[in-house]
């Protein structure tokens, strides 16, 4: 289907400074799948600017351009690096008034792009309802579909979704309001029998959970923090460097309103003040702006106890910055040692 080695996937990091450009090649290459971005900033406006235009629903075509073109602009390196296979993310969220151009914009590059064509294996759409898995399809994409209840899933694949992709509430990024975890997600939603490939994530940081989603009837893991604690990775450095201390425990995140919905971060004073936010009753709007003013100051470099720095409970496995393509042979390496014991019972 994906023309992949390895049953990983790199799950959508989408960013503001960051763009994951290494990363994504480097996954790729190396015969997993790899996800290009759907930005958060463009080149002429930080994240700041740009959140603080969503917040208040001033979107503008042109805002709308700069986004297509830096999702485009990720591709062309993307395409520069590697030979391998990705899909593109499109957070299709109602709040996210540029997603039918981003998707317009790949359906197009498509039909006169060859290269691209053959690479990019589908569009994962995520924060929202599968609304154009027709266009996609007809477009000769795969549609992958991003949920976070078996209930959700279900309805993806009713509206016709080649690939519905599961999330538990252990991921980093964007969780759904349910707190619904990545072992019932993954068996209430396999246990369905939807005929439609499932692919899975939330909380994967090593090689004996792969063994352990794949044995569940899952065909691919779904993994974001790791891959965000990688020496490709383009994420603040001190932040990767806190990640990926072996003081950082499985319980030092926290959920906390974000731009689409409440989102896992790290634990920092900057993230607990928008969690309080929502507790006393702030807007979105009101929170939108202060999660911009919290991502600016990662992309700054600033004071990492007052930034939004979103990642996974996974962060409490991961103690080192390693190459992405050491990280996927551990990854294969360990989930094949556990199924060889497993099977030696
Ligand atoms: C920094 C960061 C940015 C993310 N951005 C997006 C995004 O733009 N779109 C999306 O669908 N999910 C996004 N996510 C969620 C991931 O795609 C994925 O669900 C999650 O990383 C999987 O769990 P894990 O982090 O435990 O591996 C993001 C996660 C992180 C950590």
């Amino acid at each position: 289907m994906f023309d992949i080695e390895y049953p990983i996937i790199q799950a959508a990091l989408g960013g503001t400074e960051w763009d994951m450009v290494e990363l994504t090649a480097e996954i790729a290459d190396a015969g997993a799948l790899g996800h290009v971005q759907h930005p958060v900033a463009t080149s002429k406006r930080g994240a700041k600017e740009v959140i603080n235009k969503i917040s208040k629903g001033s979107w503008d075509d042109e805002l709308i351009e700069e986004l297509v073109e830096r999702q485009h602009s990720i591709i062309d390196r993307v395409l520069d690096q590697t030979d391998g296979s990705f899909i593109v993310n499109v957070r299709v969220h109602e709040r996210q008034v540029d997603a039918p151009d981003l998707i317009q914009a790949l359906i197009h590059r498509a039909s006169e792009d060859r290269e691209f064509a053959s690479q990019c294996k589908g569009i994962l759409t995520s924060a929202g309802a599968p609304k154009y898995t027709k266009q996609i399809q007809e477009a000769g994409f795969l549609n992958l579909h991003t949920c976070a209840l078996p209930i959700h899933a279900k309805k993806a694949v009713e509206s016709g979704v080649d690939v519905v992709n599961v999330t538990g509430y252990e991921a980093g990024g964007h969780v759904s309001h349910q707190p619904v975890h990545t072992f019932p997600l993954v068996a209430g939603t396999t246990k369905m029998d939807l005929d439609t490939p499932i692919t899975a994530g939330g909380g994967v940081f090593n090689g004996a959970q792969i063994t352990g989603l794949l044995t569940m009837g899952v065909q691919a893991a779904y993994i974001g923090t790791r891959f965000l604690v990688s020496k490709e990775s383009d994420y603040n450095q001190k932040a990767k460097e806190i990640l990926a201390d072996e003081k950082t425990g499985f319980e030092d995140t926290v959920i906390a309103p974000s731009l689409l919905s409440d989102a896992r971060f790290y634990r920092t004073k900057g993230s607990i003040k928008l969690k309080k936010m929502k507790e006393k009753g702030a807007t979105w709007s009101e929170i939108a702006k202060e999660e911009g003013k919290r991502f600016q100051i990662l992309d700054d470099q600033g004071e990492l106890q007052e930034a939004a720095i979103m990642a996974g409970q996974a962060i409490g496995g991961i103690n080192d910055i390693k190459p992405v393509k050491k990280i996927i042979n551990q990854l294969m390496k360990e989930g094949v040692n556990t199924y060889k014991k497993t099977a030696n019972l």
